[in-house]
């Protein structure tokens, strides 16, 4: 089901419209947000569920200067390959059907942007888009304690997320998760002032989508239900 676009201005999405018109956004436009629109979504974010409903998270909301010399910082650091990530992230880890899907979605990823596989400076530069917030005015960061292996908490985050990027597109937002941002929390840690204590697995930039930018040109599908789901009765 295609939701109807022309309703992105308003909030009076169904469900299942949120669901299918969310998607990772990759080109936004510099148009502010109102400050309500952003309380709105962060109250949505917090109705999140979590173990034991330790609300484990503790979310930075970055724009302007700050939002520009995080963007320094970060391009600065991705060139000089100095990674300070909290958790691994080793995509040669996937494999079957989980790495097809990755190479799908790489292959599309650089379709629509327009570059070719060997055109190692072209996918540079799209990559260094992750570092630009792909123009996004605003950027959140969800921060987390440590609890023991971390897996339960951050799959707490993920929760969190999701649920973030639901409401920004229930208010005609439009938002992208992103683990590039995480491969340097220690640096991003630094710039906000954020203890060591607290870890970081993603940031989510976010603002009005721009519907003429390449990296919106493209929208990944799902496999069936049926390769993902198993009923027992
Ligand atoms: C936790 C998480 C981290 C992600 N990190 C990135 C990222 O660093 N850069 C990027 O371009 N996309 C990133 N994505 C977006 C995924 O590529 C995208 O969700 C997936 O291809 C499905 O597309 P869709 O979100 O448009 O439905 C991330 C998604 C998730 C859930």
């Amino acid at each position: 089901m295609e939701a109807d676009i022309s309703k992105t201005q308003q909030s009076n999405f169904t469900f299942q419209e949120v669901l299918r018109l969310r998607k990772s956004c990759r080109g936004f436009l510099e148009t502010k947000v109102p400050n309500d629109i952003i309380t709105s979504v962060l109250e949505d974010a917090h109705l999140a569920p979590s173990n034991c409903n330790t609300q484990p998270w503790e979310t930075h909301i970055i724009s302007g200067d700050k939002l520009r010399e995080l963007s320094e910082a970060l391009l600065r650091e991705n060139n000089a390959q100095r990674f300070t990530p909290d958790f691994s992230f080793d995509t040669d880890e996937y494999h079957g059907r989980y790495k097809e899907r990755y190479f799908n979605l790489a292959k599309t990823h650089y379709e629509g942007f327009g570059i070719k596989r060997e055109d190692q400076e072209g996918r540079k530069e799209v990559s260094d888009l992750n570092y630009k917030f792909f123009n996004a005015p605003y950027l959140a960061i969800p921060f987390m304690p440590s609890f023991g292996d971390n897996v339960r908490v951050g799959g707490d985050i993920g929760m969190y997320g999701q649920t973030f990027l639901l409401s920004l597109t229930a208010h005609g937002l439009a938002g992208i998760p992103q683990t590039a941002l995480g491969f340097f929390a220690e640096t991003i840690r630094g710039i906000l002032n954020v203890p060591e204590e607290l870890k970081m697995l993603f940031g989510i930039s976010f603002g009005y989508a721009d519907p003429t930018a390449p990296g919106n040109s493209f929208k990944l599908g799902r496999d069936p239900i049926g390769s993902n789901v198993i009923f027992h009765q």
